[in-house]
């Protein structure tokens, strides 16, 4: 950004906000030496959800051995199901496991985040996932959970959900309460130093989404306001630097960083239509899902763009558009569409999936559009889309 930056786009209406994120943070290259004495205060033995390859989680429970916390690993091939969730809540009851650690992408945090619930819990899961169960609020809250992010994209380290897929209905669904914030939220950035580029890139826009979406969101409170400037303002510096050059630890804590402020964000203010739309996408194909918000972001910004002028020239999600313009570009008179040339630019330069990439048909587009619209993150867009607005954003990302 150049000298004289222009004050921050706010509404009109009577602010009303709560902000609430983990217990605890530890954020800092090298800060994985702290797991011990953290997990150590919560519990003596500990379940460690991780992805499909369990000897990634070897330095953890050496950490964890030290400290004198015995450990039982879970591995977690892909996301998390709610069978394979339940699963593990299951063994890690019969173990008696005090607390749970998540190693991992978005899945393996929400995994754990996930049994730490069911583990506290009595009943089946569906007694308390939103949409396709019965969304009781889990009485018993949940086991304590320290959650550590190899990726630089989810933020599930600070959310208060976890993303299930459950195959029979096609569909990913969140289980949801206050008591799923992590009680530690342990961020080194070195644990992202061999993410392969693709998934660097593909991650890096899940977290550019998380916060674009929270700072237009009908929702954005203060708080998250800065945080997701702050957020984009890293991402824009750093994301090409940490995709063509794994190894640049200052890109990586930059990428981590805004990964952690987009979850916390997220997590307060709500997101959009690219996660409404994301959520049946990923139940209905085996897509990554930083891969499906990559393919949507910019169709969903023009979208919301266009419905605004169109039916709500005043409203303030089309002055913090083009401040996310200026945020990303570093030009004080970018306009929204610069800020969609630099999103489609990065895009382009990657090489990332369109959605017929990823398997989506035309013919399952109204079926995706009637699942969307009942998504909770599709009530946070800053103005309600038609359906034949929703229906352009599948056919431009197509
Ligand atoms: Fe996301």
């Amino acid at each position: 950004m150049t000298t004289s930056t222009p004050a921050i786009p706010t509404g009109e209406s009577v602010l009303r906000f709560e902000f609430a994120t983990s217990h605890r943070v530890i954020f800092g290259a090298g800060s994985l030496s702290q797991v011990g004495p953290a997990v150590r205060s919560l519990g003596s033995k500990a379940m460690v959800i991780t992805g499909r390859n369990p000897d990634r989680a070897r330095t953890l429970t050496t950490a964890l051995t030290e400290s004198g916390v015995e450990s039982v690993v879970f591995p977690l091939a892909g996301e998390p199901t709610v069978e394979n969730v339940a699963k593990a809540a299951d063994q890690a009851r019969s173990a008696a496991c005090e607390v749970f650690i998540g190693l991992g992408g978005g899945s393996a945090m929400d995994g754990a985040k996930a049994a730490a619930v069911l583990a506290a819990n009595p009943g089946d899961p569906f007694d308390y996932l939103e949409v396709i169960g019965r969304g009781r609020v889990p009485a018993g809250g949940s086991l304590p959970c320290v959650a550590i992010p190899t990726t630089a994209g989810s933020g599930a380290e600070v959310t208060r959900n976890a993303v299930l897929t459950s195959p029979q209905h096609h569909l990913k669904v969140s289980l949801r309460c206050a008591s799923m914030l992590p009680r530690v939220a342990l961020v080194d950035p070195q644990l992202t130093l061999d993410l392969p580029p693709d998934l660097t890139a593909s991650t890096g826009l899940d977290a550019l989404t998380q916060l674009i979406e929270p700072y237009v969101s009908s929702r954005a409170n203060p708080i998250t306001d800065g945080f997701c400037l702050d957020g984009i303002r890293r991402v824009a510096r750093s994301l090409e630097k940490a995709y063509s050059n794994p190894n640049d630890l200052k890109a990586r804590e930059e990428m981590a960083l805004a990964s952690l402020l987009g979850g916390m964000s997220l997590s307060n203010s709500g997101l959009g239509a690219v996660h409404g739309f994301a959520g049946p996408i990923g139940g209905a194909f085996p897509a990554p899902h930083g891969a499906v918000c990559a393919a949507l972001l910019p169709w969903v910004m023009e979208a919301n763009i266009h419905a605004l002028r169109l039916r709500a020239p005043n409203h303030v999600g089309l002055s913090r558009y083009r401040y996310v313009s200026r945020v990303l570009t570093g030009k004080e008179d970018a306009t929204s569409d610069t800020g969609l040339a630099w999103i489609r630019s990065f895009i382009g330069q990657c090489g990332l999936p369109r959605l017929r990439d990823l398997g989506v048909r035309h013919e399952h587009f109204s079926g995706l559009i009637e699942k969307a619209v009942l998504s909770s993150s599709m009530k946070s867009n800053p103005i309600a889309l038609t359906a034949v607005e929703l229906r352009t954003i599948l056919d431009r990302a197509w």
